[in-house]
């Protein structure tokens, strides 16, 4: 839905807020507008000896009520249009945090976390600036000034009137090439607050990396460069301000003139009293607000509208990845079970058409283990990427559980997939919390549980609040290890038919390996795992392995098998247990492949979870 319309939907959905505040609006003008009028009544019975002292006692009463209702009012549209503003301003703030996380991911490729930022505080704010002050600068402007000159129409003198209004009218004209001008300076300024944001947000996010590189003057001198911008940016916008407001006073104060003027002469040669001339004075200074109020409003409006136009812009960013109504087959919560077939998958990056795969073909029956193995950047995050269907694929290319991926429900192949990524990802949460996180109908023991597979509930226990510990942003309070273990926590937790870990044992020693994937043979025996890695142990006791390389699947088979074919893998297999021996020779970091050593894995025997079912 555009913003546009949702503006509207969201003002008539607050329509009793902006009724309330208007309504008091218009009591607190009426009741402005009575003053100058009692004042002019009030000095004609005091020059032409008319008022009593009742009349006088009964003026003043007149003025006590007018302050009171005054009063009263200006609380209580604030309370209406203001209050009303700020609610639209967060519910818009809602819609586009969804729109957000609704978003492919390939969104995220293009757009940096600061301009989102921006959007979110920024935009918002000027749209609320707009449904709220914004109302009330308008009303002034257009209505509250309308039924001024009305009253000095009708009240005073309709040619002093006519002439009082020559300068004012040229500041409706002016307002009209401001706009244009105020418009092209907030674009500016929205990007150079959006480029201040990015700045602040990765030189937080890299901060062991600019201070482990003594980068931090640069990022200062970045920082100030792009303060200075979004300062330049501020003043230009301010500037026609600047020069707008006064000039509007000046306008005002040439019609003052004319009123004190053009008014007294009429005054003497008696066309209207001297309680016409107080009032019409009267009027001229309540003209003042709203005059002003013009140059406001333009500039709360184009600002608003700029704002809205961005919002608008992100809100119609289409959701490619999503489901397919039409297709959607089936509609429960699970697949039926892990197997995954893959026939004839060909891959490119959406956002740039750069191969991804190459002519997959691959089988996984349900509860068996594949491994994958592949240089970096051979593409095995990329399939996994795709069985999460982070993208779009042609139908009947991918089947989970026997079903084409793209007629089941994004929502199904991702309960139905416990995924830990290549770079886990921890919230700045308890590790409760992060270990939860996929449901929050987890028990306690179901947690710990999953940390003890994982191997990291010895860890836990020893945090200082153990399970309820912050883990800091990004899971910056722990070591690498660690974290990949509580992500690992988080996906086994969940029970899914399928289980990938995106080469999710690297910061872990051989020894833990060792026991996690003996954990995870005893509960996951009748499952599916991926297990992508890059130590042949961790891998040889698949049941079926595939070599990754360049996209596409260049050798399959088992660890035996492989070898025998004397391929990438066998090469690996070399170069990896000549490094092992290596190791091996500093006796306190023992690694063998071969599985003979005290931390090997498994003396030939099938101590490995994938082998046996
Ligand atoms: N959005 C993208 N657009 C273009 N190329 C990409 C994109 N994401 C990843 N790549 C490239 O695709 C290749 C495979 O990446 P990846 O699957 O992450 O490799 P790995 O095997 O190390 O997990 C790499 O060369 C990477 O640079
Ligand atoms: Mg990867």
């Amino acid at each position: 839905m555009k913003p546009k319309s949702l503006l509207v939907e969201y003002m008539l959905k607050y329509k009793l807020g902006y009724i309330f505040g208007i309504t008091f609006l218009v009591i607190t003008n009426l009741g402005q507008m009575y003053i100058p009028k009692i004042t002019g009544e009030l000095t004609d019975g005091l020059t032409y000896g008319t008022l009593d002292l009742a009349g006088v006692q009964r003026i003043t009463l007149i003025f006590i009520a007018i302050a009171c209702t005054i009063f009263i009012g200006r609380i209580c549209w604030r309370i209406g249009l203001i209050k009303t503003s700020r609610k639209i301003e967060r519910d818009l703030r809602e819609i586009l945090f969804s729109k957000y996380l609704r978003l492919d991911v390939t969104y995220f490729n293009a757009h940096k976390t600061g301009e989102l930022m921006a959007y979110a505080i920024n935009d918002i704010g000027a749209v609320k600036q707009m449904t709220g002050m914004g109302i009330v600068l308008l009303y002034d402007a257009f209505i509250l000034s309308g039924m001024v000159i009305y009253n000095m129409f009708q009240e005073v003198n309709i040619e002093l009137t006519l002439i009082t209004l020559i300068p004012m009218s040229l500041i409706a004209i002016t307002g009209i090439f401001v706009r244009k001008v105020i418009r092209t300076r907030f674009i500016v300024k929205q990007k150079a607050f959006a480029q201040l944001t990015d700045i602040v947000q990765e030189s937080f996010s890299g901060i062991k990396v600019i201070k482990a590189f003594v980068r931090e003057k640069y990022h200062i001198e970045e920082f100030e460069k792009q303060t200075q911008r979004n300062f330049d940016a501020n003043i230009s916008v301010f500037k026609v301000m600047a020069i707008m407001q006064p000039a509007m006073g000046l306008l005002v104060g040439a019609s003052m003139l004319i009123a004190i003027g053009y008014g007294g002469y009429l005054t003497i040669i008696e066309t209207i009293t001297v309680g016409d001339f107080v009032t019409f004075n009267g009027y001229i200074w309540l003209l003042v607000w709203p005059m002003a109020a013009i140059g406001q409003a333009i500039n709360v409006y184009t600002q608003g509208s700029a704002a809205i136009k961005r919002l608008e812009e992100v809100m119609e960013v289409p959701e490619i990845v999503q489901d397919h109504e039409e297709d959607i087959v089936d509609e429960s919560e699970l697949i039926e079970d892990g197997s995954i077939s893959i026939k004839d998958f060909t891959f490119n990056f959406p956002d740039n058409d750069k191969v991804g795969l190459k002519n997959i073909n691959l089988e996984v029956e349900d509860g068996t283990t594949l491994a994958i193995l592949g240089r970096t950047g051979s593409g095995k995050s990329t399939l996994v990427n795709i069985l999460l269907r982070f993208y779009n694929v042609d139908q009947d290319k991918i089947h989970l559980g026997g079903t084409d991926i793209m007629k089941l429900r994004l929502r199904t192949v991702r309960h139905s997939i416990a995924y830990v990524p290549q770079d886990n990802y921890l919230f700045s949460a308890s590790v409760k919390d992060n270990i939860g996180f996929g449901l929050n109908k987890f028990t306690t023991e179901q947690i710990e549980e999953a940390a003890k597979r994982a191997n990291v509930h010895n860890n836990i226990i020893n945090f200082q609040d153990q399970y309820d510990t912050m883990v800091g942003e990004k899971g910056t309070m722990l070591s690498g290890g660690q974290k990949q273990r509580i992500s690992i926590a988080r996906a086994l937790v969940l029970k899914a038919p399928i289980l990938i870990l995106d080469d999710s044992l690297s910061a872990v020693d051989t020894h833990t390996e060792e026991t996690i994937l003996a954990n995870l043979k005893a509960i996951r025996a009748n499952k599916t795992n991926i297990i992508i890695a890059h130590r042949i142990s961790t891998v040889r006791q698949a049941d079926k392995i595939i070599v990754l390389d360049k996209g596409q699947i260049a050798e399959e088979g088992t660890h035996e098998s492989l070898l025998a074919k004397q391929g990438l893998y066998y090469e690996m297999y070399e170069q990896q247990k000549l490094e092992g021996r290596k190791a091996n020779k500093k006796p306190k970091f023992k690694v063998n492949i071969d599985g003979d050593g005290e931390y090997g894995l498994g003396s030939g025997v099938e101590r490995g979870p994938y082998r046996e079912k």
